[in-house]
């Protein structure tokens, strides 16, 4: 446990460089918990770039938790297009409901009763009660633990259950008296601006004197995730359903990544979701279809500068007509036709291959490159 002159020296750097360097951020000016609680869902593996412009317009669409409570969850998951992890929509929705049933329409303060809402856990409930109601709570997600961990730690594994319940110790401890708020967003701030996963900036950081990693090795072992090729590749789904040996395509919606370009339908894995069973949720939630998944066709991985996809094709069936339920344009087009419309350049293989055939889908047998 860091000593008290530690935890002082890094509470008053912490601050002093927020106070010159701090971001601007809608939320930081809000102290309604139910803002506090949309956008800290929205930031959670989202970058806040991306979070900006979808925080405003559900704010708008759904100014309060009984706005939102009164609308379908349908409603609420749509609106959320394109943050994607959709299970995120859903909570906040049924967090919601549960809020005007039990509480008036409002989230309570106290710790207990936030962890009884599903959807939040500690880290939530330690955010609305620092950010919305000036509580001595700590925080204590990715972004904090590694800094928390390179300062006060230094050596051992940094993702080790045992090393989770001592950084939770010192995020407690390393709490100031006033300025909770501040603080707290501060964490945040530093840990994506000085103390990123890779490339931290330690020639420019404050905590340089008081740290234990200093200067960090990007190479070390116990960088954690600091090596971009250990970054693991998020399992992303789509359906080829032949109907009469025309595919099933649909339109990204413009302003998303690939915004305009076709692709097969589905999306992205949640934590701990098969692929199938995402398929059949990606399936239902965008085209409103229930799907039987059947076998897996073809698979690549595609890595972009930021993240690894590993994309994998199933073929399917749908019980019913596709009615996109997120506005997006969707086509039955003859394979020959499909190399006319522009899809994503990991998607052109397979396009090139199901084009060659002949009607009917065979199994190409999976391809991991
Ligand atoms: N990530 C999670 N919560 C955040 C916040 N309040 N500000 C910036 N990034 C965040």
């Amino acid at each position: 446990m860091p000593a008290p002159p530690a935890r002082q020296a890094f509470r008053r750097r912490l601050l002093g460089w927020y106070d010159r360097n701090g971001r601007a951020l809608p939320w930081r000016d809000a102290t309604d918990p139910y803002h506090i609680l949309v956008s800290e869902i929205m930031l959670q593996q989202t970058q806040v770039d991306r979070v900006l412009p979808k925080y405003h317009e559900w704010l708008e669409r759904f100014p309060s938790l009984a706005d939102l409570a009164a609308r379908p969850v349908e409603e609420a998951v749509e609106a959320w297009y394109p943050l994607g992890y959709n299970i995120r929509p859903r909570r906040l929705h049924s967090i919601a409901r549960e809020a005007v049933a039990r509480y008036g329409g409002t989230l309570p303060s106290d710790e207990a009763t936030l962890l009884s809402f599903k959807g939040i856990g500690r880290y939530t409930a330690g955010a609305i009660r620092s950010f919305a109601f000036g509580a001595r709570s700590a925080i204590l997600d990715t972004n904090v633990a590694r800094v928390l961990f390179r300062v006060f730690v230094g050596k051992g594994d940094p993702k080790a259950h045992a090393t989770r319940a001592h950084l939770w110790t010192i995020a407690h401890a390393v709490l100031p008296q006033k300025r909770v708020f501040d603080f707290n967003q501060a964490l945040m701030d530093f840990g994506a601006l000085v103390c990123p996963a890779r490339k931290p900036r330690c020639p420019v950081c404050p905590m340089a004197r008081v740290c234990k990693s200093y200067p960090f090795d990007p190479g070390a072992r116990s960088s954690g995730r600091a090596r971009r090729r250990s970054k693991r590749p998020e399992v992303v789904t789509a359906a080829v359903v032949d109907r009469k040996g025309r595919l099933l395509v649909a339109r990204r919606l413009e302003g998303s990544h690939m915004g305009g370009r076709w692709e097969f339908p589905g999306g992205k894995c949640e934590p701990g979701e098969s692929a199938r069973a995402c398929l059949r949720r990606e399936l239902k939630e965008e085209l409103g279809v229930k799907a039987v998944v059947h076998e897996e066709i073809y698979r690549t991985t595609y890595a972009y500068d930021d993240r690894v996809l590993d994309l994998r094709f199933f073929r399917c069936d749908l019980d019913g007509k596709p009615q996109p339920l997120l506005g997006q344009e969707v086509r039955w087009v003859g394979r020959r036709n499909l190399s006319r419309l522009e899809f994503p350049p990991a998607d052109r293989e397979l396009v090139a291959r199901l084009a060659k055939e002949g009607s009917g889908l065979k199994t190409q047998g999976s391809r991991q490159p």
